[in-house]
Formats: structure tokens, sequence, C-alpha cells
């Protein structure tokens, strides 16, 4: 993902990027390619979730995004209902055509067949079955193609599935704001807004491009969150709870009937949720409670309650082992549950115990960390959960200001597993 100094909501960025190549109507028309890429986020995956939209004489004659894996593409769509129509006229798509026979056949060769004149690309796919051929066939049939209309729009959105193409598992970004005495709350257990606005749009538009969201039962019982995009207007990721009592309120926002994202909970029973709400069993040995002895104190710093001098130092070595260890298998088996959902990014809200798995466990590939300009003493900190080796892997990577906040983003040599 590209950060800005100061990031704008999803659909904005291409005004700070306008280039002389493109008219104003081409910015207009991508863009309403890119709404078409946001009505079908979340129902198209493993694939991508791409927009087009045709054009003929300045008129809109058909648009659509990719349907469900294994029907039309987004092109499809959007010449079927253009019909004879097709026939010269401008094509406008948020990701290049592919150009191999997957499930469906390759959408390049319907493009020339539909006697489509231009096709305007936002992005070059990194898919090595696509990577450029697509263009290349348009080209060689006599298109006229153009490629970069609001490539950094496209970059950013498409971050997760670039990812997943490249390494073949999802992009895994852990956020957290914080105070700047390192705290997440402003009494143990209390919901607290940290950051202002620039910050809460900057990590809505990380929910408006992440496919899924995770958070712990206890986030949810005390703070009830929406987790939806709504400062950004974007499209709503799923949302995964992750428990083992499955003490889960009914009334929680996340179980409205009416959510346009599906909530899934992973771990305990399953018992009493909502028909709606999908449930994954955990295997018991990977929801075990930390090993015996770890007390969080009332400012969240894991001591010891009964032990003390060197051999405090030697068990707590050996506790932060085995929690490592228990890290490390529960985070590889969510790994396993979100490939098989087909995600391509998950964001990892919190709190604590769900920040932990990823960051003790190294199967993360961005922190970000944004940190408001105030104390609060009395709240709980993240970092007294993690072990004591945790961080050898991170490298700094950007900073930037957001309103009154600022964020400071990580990332790791190279993830475990
Ligand atoms: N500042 C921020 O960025 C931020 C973000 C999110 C939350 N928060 C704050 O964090 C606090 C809550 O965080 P928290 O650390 O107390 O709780 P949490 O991480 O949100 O949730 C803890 C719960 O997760 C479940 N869990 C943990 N490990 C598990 C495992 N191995 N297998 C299955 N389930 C497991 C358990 O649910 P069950 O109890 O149901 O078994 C556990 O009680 C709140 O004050 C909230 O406002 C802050």
């Amino acid at each position: 993902m590209v950060l800005r100094k100061k990031s704008p909501p999803p659909g904005k960025s291409q005004a700070s990027a306008k280039s002389p190549r493109w008219s104003p109507s081409d910015y207009r028309f991508m863009a309403l390619a890119f709404a078409e890429a946001d009505n079908v986020k979340g129902k198209t995956l493993p694939n991508p979730a791409v927009g087009a939209v045709l054009v003929k004489r300045g008129r809109v004659i058909g648009r659509g995004g990719t349907r469900p894996a294994g029907q039309a593409h987004a092109e499809i769509v959007a010449l079927e209902q253009a019909g004879a129509q097709a026939l010269g006229s401008t094509l406008y798509v948020t990701l290049e055509p592919c150009s191999h026979h997957g499930r469906t056949p390759p959408c390049s060769l319907a493009v020339i067949a539909a006697g489509v004149a231009k096709v305007v690309v936002a992005i070059r796919d990194p898919n090595p079955k696509v990577g450029g051929r697509g263009l290349r066939q348009l080209r060689r049939a006599g298109l006229e193609v153009s490629v970069g209309l609001m490539e950094e729009e496209a970059r950013e959105r498409y971050a997760g599935f670039f990812f997943f193409i490249t390494k073949s598992r999802p992009q895994i970004m852990v956020k957290i704001a914080q105070s700047l005495d390192g705290r997440i709350n402003d009494r143990p257990g209390a919901r607290t807004s940290i950051t202002g606005k620039s910050a809460q749009a900057f990590s809505h538009g990380l929910r408006a491009r992440a496919d899924a969201i995770l958070i712990g039962a206890e986030t949810l019982r005390r703070d009830n969150p929406d987790l939806t995009p709504r400062l950004v207007k974007g499209p709503p990721p799923e949302v995964l709870i992750l428990t083992r009592s499955g003490r889960l309120p009914r009334k929680s926002k996340v179980f409205a009937p009416d959510r346009q994202s599906a909530t899934v909970v992973i771990g305990g029973s399953g018992k009493s949720l909502p028909a709606w709400v999908e449930h994954i069993e955990l295997p018991l040995e990977l929801t075990a409670k930390p090993p015996e002895g770890l007390v969080a104190s009332a400012a969240g710093r894991v001591t010891s309650s009964k032990i003390s001098g060197k051999a405090e130092s030697a068990r707590s070595k050996i506790r932060d082992r085995k929690t490592a260890l228990n890290d490390l298998d529960l985070a590889k088996a969510l790994l396993a549950i979100f490939a098989t959902r087909g995600y391509h990014s998950v964001l990892v809200e919190g709190g604590r115990s769900v920040w932990k798995v990823f960051l003790n466990s190294g199967l993360f590939d961005q922190l970000l960390i944004l940190t408001a300009p105030k104390l609060m003493s009395k709240g709980e900190s993240w970092e007294a959960v993690l072990s004591q080796d945790w961080g050898k892997s991170l490298n700094f990577r950007k900073f930037a200001s957001l309103g009154t906040d600022f964020l400071a983003e990580f990332g790791t040599s190279d993830a475990q597993g």
C-alpha cells in the first residue's frame, strides 16, 4: 500500500495525480469503473473486484463489475449490456483484461471479438498468467490501448490482490491506535476514542481496501464496534471475531441482519449465534489460555503473580516461548482460514490478544501505529503482551502526519511460515 502524507479516502486520490494524458471525461469514466468495482467488492474472491465501463460517443452503453468466481468478468458484463453497440466503443477497465483460459474464457478475446476500438486500463495485472499479455493481445489485434489512468488509485485498491499473487497468501495488516505513552484505552477494558478525524478516515480507508477485519471477542463485548468504512463510504469488509467462550452479545452491531458484508465467528461452539452468522471451529489446543502465572496488571503489564528473582526470569523465558509457539500455531491456523475464504488482505484491528497472535508469530506484513498526542497513564499498554524478542524483524517504512496525530508504518523483512 502506498501511504501519502495525508491519505485521502479511496476515490479521491486521482485529483492529486491528474495527468494531461487524460481528459476530464477519461477520469469520469474510470471513476465510474471504480464505482462498479466497489459494488462487487467482497463478492468476487478469490478474483479481484474489477469494474468496467463501455462508452460510445460520450455515452455509457455498458457497465458492470466482476461476477462471483467462475462467472463473467467485468468486461464481459459490460459487453453483454452493450451488445452490438460495442462496435467502435471505448472500454475503461480498472485492471488489465485477462488473456488466459481460467474458469472463464479470456476477456481480451471477447473485447477484440466485440469490435471495441480503444481500451483504457488503470493498471497492469502482475499475475504471471496475465502480466502484459492481455495488453499485447489487444494491441496486436489493432486496438488502441493506454495504461495508467488513475494508476495510484488502482495500486492502493489492488495492493492486497497484488500481494496475494506474488506471495500466494493474504496480506496481514496490524493496526494499533495508541496514546503517546503507548496505551490503547484510558482505563482497562474501556471504549476510548483515541485518534482524531483524519486518522480515523485513514483507518476507514484501510477497512475499505481490506477483504476482512479481525477483532477479539472482548473488543466486541466492550466496544460494540460497527467496523464499516463509513467515513470514506467504501465497500465494507467481512468481520471476523475470535473467541473461545463464544460469549458474544446478539445485539452487537456486527450481527445486524441488514449488514452488507458477512460476519464470521472463529472459535467457540457456535451455539446461539444468529442464523445468518457463519461459524468456523478452531481446534481446542489452539484456543488454550496463556500459560498459568501470566496475569495482566491494571496498567496492562504482564507479570507473574507467584514467582520472583532468577527463577522468575528462567520461567518467564519458558512461558514466553510457549506463548510464542501457541501464537505461531494459531496465526498459521487463522492464515489457513483466510486462504480458504479467498481473502487477499486482512486488517487486524485488535485488541491485545489478537494483535499478540500475529506480532509474536511474525506472521504479519504491515504494522501501522497511529499515535495521538495525549497521555492515558491509567490505560492498558499493547506492548505488554508481546514476547521478549518481539520486533527483531521489523523495518521502519514510513512516517506521516494525520491531522493532530501521526502514523508510523513498519514492515517485516519476511514473515515466517
Ligand atoms: N486502541 C486500539 O487500536 C484498540 C483496538 C481494538 C480494541 N481496543 C481496546 O482493547 C480492549 C479489548 O482488548 P483485549 O485485549 O482485552 O481483548 P481482545 O483482544 O479484543 O479479545 C480478547 C478475547 O479474544 C478471544 N481470544 C483470545 N485469544 C484466543 C484464542 N487463542 N483462541 C480463541 N479466542 C481467543 C477471547 O474471547 P472469549 O473471552 O470470548 O473467549 C478473549 O477474551 C478494549 O478496551 C478495546 O477498546 C483498542
